[in-house]
Formats: C-alpha cells, structure tokens, sequence
C-alpha cells in the first residue's frame, strides 16, 4: 500500500530552501539508520529550532527495513508536532537514489524529497534519468536533487578514486533540462573519515569556492548542495584512537569553510560521518570504563545524547539553521 508523505506530516524541501536561501543558512541534512541517530537528530533540531532532513542511504534503506522506516518517520513527525508542540519542517530524504525504481519506490513509501545520483553517468544518462526521476516526483510534489560532478570517495555502491570537480558550464543546461529542485555539486569534499591526505605540518585545502561562485552566477538563486561535508571532529577522531580504535589519519572539512559555504547559494548540507564518528566514541568509552555493561540503552543511550549535543552544535555555529522557526 502505498503514502504520501502528507500523510505522514512531512514537508518536502521547496520552502526549507527557499528560506535558506534569503536567510543565508543550510539546512541540515543528517543521515541516520537506527532509533537513537533519528531521536537524537529530531530533539537536537527541536531544541535549536532549526528546519531539517533526515535522510536514508540505500544501504540504510535495506538496513532498516522500509515499513518500519516509513512509521518511524510518520512517529517522529507526530512526536515533534504534537507531543513536543514543534513547528519545525521535517523532510524525509532519499540519499544517492541509484535508479528509477528506487527513487519511485521511497516516493510510494512517504519520502517527500529523493536524490537521483546519475553523477557518474555520462551528461546525457545523467539529464534522462534525472528528468524521468523528475517527471513522477513532481507529480506527487515532491522534491529532487540532482548531481554533476563526482566526489571522491565511497558513494553508496558507487565509489571513485578521484574528484571530478562539477563543470560550472553544465549547470544551467542541467538544471533547465531536467527540472531539479536543487544541485548538488563537486568542489573538493568527498564522503567518509579520511576526505584529505595530509603530509606532515599540511593543513587541509581550500573547498573549490571558485567553482562554487561560478555555479552560482550561471543559476542565480538556485539551491546547492554539499556531500561530503563532515568535519572530522578532532575530539572524537581522539577519543576513538584512545579507548582503542583506530583512525589516526582521519581529517574533514574545516567548519569555517562550511559556514562560508552556508552563507551563500549552498542550501543542503550533509553529514553522515561526523553523527557515525560520535556514536562510536561514546560506545568505545562506555563498554573501556564499564567493561561489564550489557544493557545497549547504557550505551546507546549516551552516545544519543552525545549526538544531539552536536548537532545542536553544527545548527548553531556551523550552519546557522537554529532559531529559524
Ligand atoms: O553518502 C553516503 C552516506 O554517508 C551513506 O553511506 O551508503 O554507507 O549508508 P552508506
Ligand atoms: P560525510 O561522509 O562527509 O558525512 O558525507 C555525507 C554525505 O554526503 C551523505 O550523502
Ligand atoms: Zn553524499
């Protein structure tokens, strides 16, 4: 049987960015496949007022079954707007849809935004396969990002070695072909832990703002979209190297290039990496100082905690979404 994400109370991402857009901010998109990731997203959004995406890879998709996901997000919704008296706009998002059936089938199933990532693709696949994705998304009213340029890094089931920096001359053409609602591009951010390779005393490059200004110019007003946008947060890559794990070269994307990035057309920001990285941290610290703990919710409940401290964190100091509703 298939929903409508109206049915589930969501909103899809044409007014979030339109508000994004004149008030200068991104709106957060966090990743999430489990309960405590999405209740820590929703309560830290609650708190700092600030609109939001959750979003669900194909992976995550699978991982969580999709009937369970649809009622978790119509819970979250309910949970936001009736028992916690928010007014909040909570989007439900498919993250690098992989084809047309995928992206048709989380629309059926309550999504109110879809990302179809032809960005491997040849431009002419990439602009059929967006448009048809398009086509049956507009119909139902909801929202689709598309993408030019390839990040490097594992993208779902599609990884590159290297970075194709998104051509700013494609982007007009691309975005009045296929009828997208936003564009995610590539300027040097790429997804997981170890986005730059440090030598000794090098400090992470600059984001290609260049190529972002150049976008801007050819689709004024517009809406983009940053992958690959976790920062890495130092305490956590330490406190994971310290109670035992492993992740000593790991580096991200420095926040102050993200609030740069958040003050101009760039209306969606994501980030998966940092919310996995603190999960584990407070796992690790946990099961380190009581080694005999076996109840997950002393666990999992702290590493939620944790996780919506810094989500509140990222809307108000990186983003700039919080204290917009
Ligand atoms: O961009 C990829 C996201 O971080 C999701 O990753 O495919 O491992 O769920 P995943
Ligand atoms: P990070 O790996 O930097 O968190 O990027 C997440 C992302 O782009 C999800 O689509
Ligand atoms: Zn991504």
């Amino acid at each position: 049987m298939s929903v409508t994400y109206k049915e589930l109370g969501l909103s899809n991402t044409k007014e979030m960015f339109e508000r994004a857009m004149k008030g200068q901010y991104a709106v957060p998109a966090y990743n999430f496949n489990n309960l405590e990731q999405l209740q820590a997203i929703i309560y830290g959004c609650i708190e700092s007022k600030s609109p939001v995406i959750v979003q669900v890879s194909k992976g995550a998709r699978n991982y969580a079954n999709s009937t369970l996901l649809r009622y978790m997000a119509m819970g979250a919704v309910e949970m936001a707007k009736k028992e916690m008296g928010s007014n909040i706009p909570i989007a439900l998002h498919l993250d690098h849809g992989d084809s047309f059936e995928l992206c048709k089938s989380c629309i059926d199933n309550g999504f109110s935004s879809v990302m179809i990532d032809g960005s491997h693709l040849p431009y002419d696949e990439n602009v059929a396969l967006t448009k048809q994705v398009v086509e049956y998304a507009h119909e139902r009213d909801v929202t689709v990002e598309g993408e030019l340029g390839v990040l490097a890094g594992i993208e779902d089931e599609v990884s590159s070695e290297v970075t194709h920096y998104t051509k700013p001359e494609e982007v007009e053409d691309f975005v009045k072909k296929t009828g997208v609602d936003s564009l995610a591009i590539s300027i040097g951010t790429s997804h997981g832990a170890y986005k730059f390779k440090l030598k000794p005393g090098e400090s992470v490059p600059p984001l290609r703002f260049d190529i972002l200004e150049e976008c801007e110019k050819r689709i004024p007003g517009f809406p983009i979209v940053l992958h690959g946008s976790s920062s890495v947060l130092p305490k956590y890559v330490d406190m994971i190297n310290h109670y035992g794990g492993k992740m000593e070269s790991a580096v991200g994307v420095p926040e102050e290039q993200l609030r740069k990035a958040a003050g101009s057309a760039v209306c969606k920001i994501n980030i998966d990496t940092d919310g996995r990285m603190v999960v584990t941290a407070i796992v690790r610290k946990v099961f380190v100082e009581n080694p005999s703990e076996f109840d997950p919710r002393k666990y999992l409940g702290p590493a939620r905690d944790e996780l919506k401290k810094m989500i509140m964190d990222k809307n108000r100091n990186v983003l700039g979404s919080a204290d917009r509703y």
